[in-house]
């Protein structure tokens, strides 16, 4: 098991470098890879430090690297590396083609996945091409257990003792080079109790920073509860609509964008009571619905000195009295036993 798990790395590190010599030292790599980083925004230093890199636009290119060096097909499949054609021992194809490559590490920095991102979409393709390809589940990579980033930025985070956690590689990337190094991404899932304290082993305090669409409002809404319940200090930060942290910071650069982290972070319960106000108005029924929501959401938090400052905060907000929230509080918890 452990035998195999070490292949695993083994192989994996050598496709990631293998991504990084196309990327660089390619005609292929540079033309159409490098200049798409470039055109982006992302400078040569933030490209090392990631280890990105670039898939050729050709069949098996990585597999038949591999194989030289005398890695062997099966080995290749289980790193999610190399697609089996059906029926046949030795055929494939590369799982990556044509598309910019993010490596995915672990806490201790070795590559365990890749993000593979498509250059442009071609209208003439046929079949849905996704934007971006992600390893599957392998020996070494649980999706569920992962967060993109967390190498580069662990030791940030405990020294800030906060983590920003964005949805994309790109908005990771990103802010790193605006100097924002305690930022670490979901990867666009909704997020998990193992995610949550992996983030919790660096420090008890999370800041959200979800695309500002509704996709990404819903998101910070949907699933924090989660975070809550772990014990973890949640805010969020939101961006104008159609923006994520990565265009908003390349767009307004980075002392623009620090000063919106600062003046923007509303606490998740107070961030979830305006949200959900606004789009109830006058409405008493629905009004209703949002204190059940709401109070549904700080029955989460462990600690019983944070749940009653959020009870009055929230009563204050909603204009409602603060005895009536508790009593309503404790109705919930009741059902939910
Ligand atoms: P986004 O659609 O917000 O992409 O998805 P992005 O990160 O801003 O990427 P760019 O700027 O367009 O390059 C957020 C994350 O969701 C996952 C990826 O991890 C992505 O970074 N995702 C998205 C996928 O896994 N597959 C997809 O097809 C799309
Ligand atoms: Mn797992
Ligand atoms: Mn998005
Ligand atoms: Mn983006
Ligand atoms: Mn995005």
């Amino acid at each position: 098991r452990q035998n195999e798990r070490e292949s695993l790395y083994i192989i994996l590190n050598f496709a990631k470098n293998f991504f990084q010599e196309q990327l660089n030292a390619t005609e292929e790599g540079q033309a159409i890879g490098l200049s798409y980083l470039k055109e982006r925004g992302f400078n040569d230093t933030i490209r090392k430090k990631f280890e990105l890199g670039y898939s050729p636009d050709v069949w098996d290119a990585l597999t038949q690297a591999a194989i030289a060096k005398g890695y062997n097909a099966d080995l290749l499949e289980k790193a999610g590396l190399l697609i089996r054609r059906e029926g046949s021992n030795s055929g494939g194809y590369d799982r990556f083609r044509g598309r910019v490559i993010f490596p995915i590490h672990n806490v201790a920095g070795k590559v365990i996945a890749f993000g593979a991102r498509i250059l442009k979409t071609d209208p003439n393709a046929k079949g849905h091409q996704p934007k971006y390809l992600n390893s599957p589940e392998t020996d070494v990579y649980h999706k569920s257990d992962v967060l993109y980033g967390i190498y580069q930025a662990k030791n940030t985070i405990r020294q800030l003792d906060v983590c920003y956690l964005v949805e994309g590689y790109t908005d990771v990337v990103s802010l790193h080079q605006a100097g924002i190094e305690n930022v670490v991404a979901s990867s666009g899932t909704s997020l998990t109790v193992e995610q949550i304290r992996l983030i919790g082993r660096f420090t008890p305090n999370v800041t959200i920073l979800y695309d500002g669409d509704p996709a990404g409002i819903k998101a910070a809404l949907r699933g924090l509860d989660l975070v809550l319940e772990e014990g973890l200090n949640v805010s969020i930060v939101t961006f104008p609509n159609g923006e994520d942290p990565d265009s908003y910071v390349q767009r307004v650069g980075a002392e623009a964008f620090k000063k919106h982290l600062q003046s923007a972070a509303r606490d998740f319960i107070t961030f979830k009571t305006q949200t959900l106000l606004e789009d109830a108005g006058d409405d008493p029924f629905r009004k209703a619905a949002v204190i059940t929501d709401v109070v549904g959401s700080i029955v989460k938090i462990p600690d019983a000195i944070k749940r009653q400052i959020f009870f009055r905060r929230t009563a204050e907000m909603m204009r409602v009295d603060e005895q009536m929230l508790i009593t309503e509080g404790n109705k919930i918890l009741r059902k939910e036993k």
